[in-house]
């Protein structure tokens, strides 16, 4: 099949590498030429775990284009997928401008039968305003109008491991109300080993909302529940375990650490409770899981400060700045504000990350960048850990004490062994650990 993937961005990359996977012949579209001469070249824009490879061997079989040519891209191709961005509004709201500007481009270009899948993370009803922008500008450019569908299909695939999720989904969600349309994309997705729910648009949406939200509440109860486990002396790691044996509860998204950051989690509960309030409804629990997320670093660096007896003049290294590991993404990275309260509160702040890179402002504050944890940590009084990344388990921590001037570490991500950091001399600080 022929498919074009309107927007470069991480879902759409991902998409375009996995429907090729899949054996179509897919179009990637974008407004950025710069970006889109990049992508013929084989240069990716993100960091992401098998997507160089995968990009190239596509490239190479002529599998996949890039173009930033609009109206070639639509009429060439039956099937659009929209993997646009959907950013937050300054209100919570997410921006649809981006969605809109495809539909007019589809509305303006159409030349016969086209199926339109909305793959960005939209909100209700954003199906049906689609079908009204794309009819619109059918009936401002054209003479002739052409019939069109318009579906919600959302995507669930992590950061970090993008490409496996898109080609192992735990299911298919597809919102439509024409046989004709699903039909196409049950084809698409006929490889798929996962089940495929039909459902209406509007419930497609939802589903997408309520899952990160609900996702986000997990991780947002077990990071409160950590703060009682700090005051009365219980691992909130064997509680987690423990729970997540219950199979009504599942052992995933119960890790304590320093808040839930990336594009998705943040935005989409925003946009959910912008929505509730908008249709005067209060989703109380998701107001509290946003408000514990705010304030979960802000407790763990007040833990730290009373431990060091103030931050002032103390040097910090800071370790990970993306939101989670395998990812470049800093965007709504707890790390960020951490940096930025201890920037604040006068400290020297030096950070490591593998790949992510501190945003050029924070340079004017003083921040350090250092290309090993062992630079960072020199003489510093503090570890932070920030983000989990596999190589910071694997560090030699007897020879990173010996060169820190106070050994003490406040692991962010739970992830050391707090009796072997103790064993080796740190004043070791986990979240929620004994
Ligand atoms: C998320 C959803 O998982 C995905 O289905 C959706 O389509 C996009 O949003 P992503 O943002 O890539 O994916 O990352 P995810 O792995 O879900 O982690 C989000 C944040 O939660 C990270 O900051 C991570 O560190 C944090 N997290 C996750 C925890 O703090 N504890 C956990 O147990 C799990």
């Amino acid at each position: 099949m022929n498919i074009l993937i309107i927007g470069t961005g991480y879902v759409g990359i991902t998409m375009i590498l996995a429907f090729a996977e899949m054996g179509n012949r897919v179009t990637g579209y974008d407004t950025d030429r710069e970006k889109v001469n990049r992508l013929n070249m084989g240069l990716l824009p993100i960091h992401e775990p098998e997507l160089k490879e995968t990009l190239s061997k596509h490239l190479q079989h002529n599998r996949i284009v890039f173009s930033a040519d609009a109206e070639k891209s639509i009429q060439h191709n039956d099937v659009i997928f929209i993997c646009v961005g959907t950013p937050a509004r300054a209100d919570g709201g997410a921006n649809l401008r981006y969605i809109k500007l495809a539909a007019e481009q589809i509305g303006r270009y159409i030349n016969g039968y086209k199926l339109v899948v909305i793959k960005s993370t939209a909100p209700v009803g954003t199906q049906q305003k689609m079908v009204r922008w794309i009819s619109l500008a059918q009936i401002h450019y054209n003479n002739v109008l052409h019939p069109f569908d318009v579906s919600s299909n959302p995507e669930f695939l992590r950061e970090g491991n993008a490409l496996a999720d898109a080609l192992n989904p735990d299911r298919v969600i597809i919102g439509s109300t024409s046989k004709r349309a699903t039909d196409i994309l049950k084809t698409i997705y006929n490889k798929a080993a996962c089940p495929v729910f039909i459902t209406r648009p509007k419930e497609a949406e939802l589903i997408k909302y309520a899952s990160n939200a609900f996702l986000a509440t997990k991780i947002s109860f077990i990071n409160e529940l950590s703060r009682l486990c700090d005051k009365m002396g219980v691992d909130v790691r064997e509680v987690a375990s423990g729970m997540g044996m219950d199979k009504r509860i599942g052992s995933l998204f119960l890790k304590a650490g320093i808040g839930y950051g990336g594009s998705c989690f943040p935005k989409d509960v925003s946009a959910l409770l912008w929505e509730a309030s908008n249709q005067q409804i209060s989703l109380s629990i998701l107001e509290k899981v946003a408000e514990i997320n705010r304030s979960q670093p802000i407790y763990l660096m007040a833990r730290l400060k009373e431990r060091l007896g103030g931050f002032s003049n103390r040097i910090i290294a800071v370790l990970g700045v993306s939101f989670k590991p395998d990812t470049d993404d800093i965007r709504e990275s707890p790390a960020i504000g951490i940096i930025q309260k201890l920037l604040a509160e006068k400290a020297v702040v030096r950070v490591h990350d593998p790949v992510a890179r501190v945003p050029a402002q924070l340079f004017d504050y003083g921040v350090e960048e250092c290309v090993s944890p062992r630079l960072a940590a020199k003489d510093a009084d503090a570890i932070v850990i920030c983000t989990d990344w596999p190589q910071y388990s694997k560090l030699n921590w007897p020879q990173m004490k010996k060169i820190m001037k106070f050994p003490c570490i406040l692991d962010g991500r739970n992830m050391l062994s707090a009796k072997t950091m103790r064993r080796i001399g740190f004043d070791y600080m986990g979240v929620g650990s004994r």
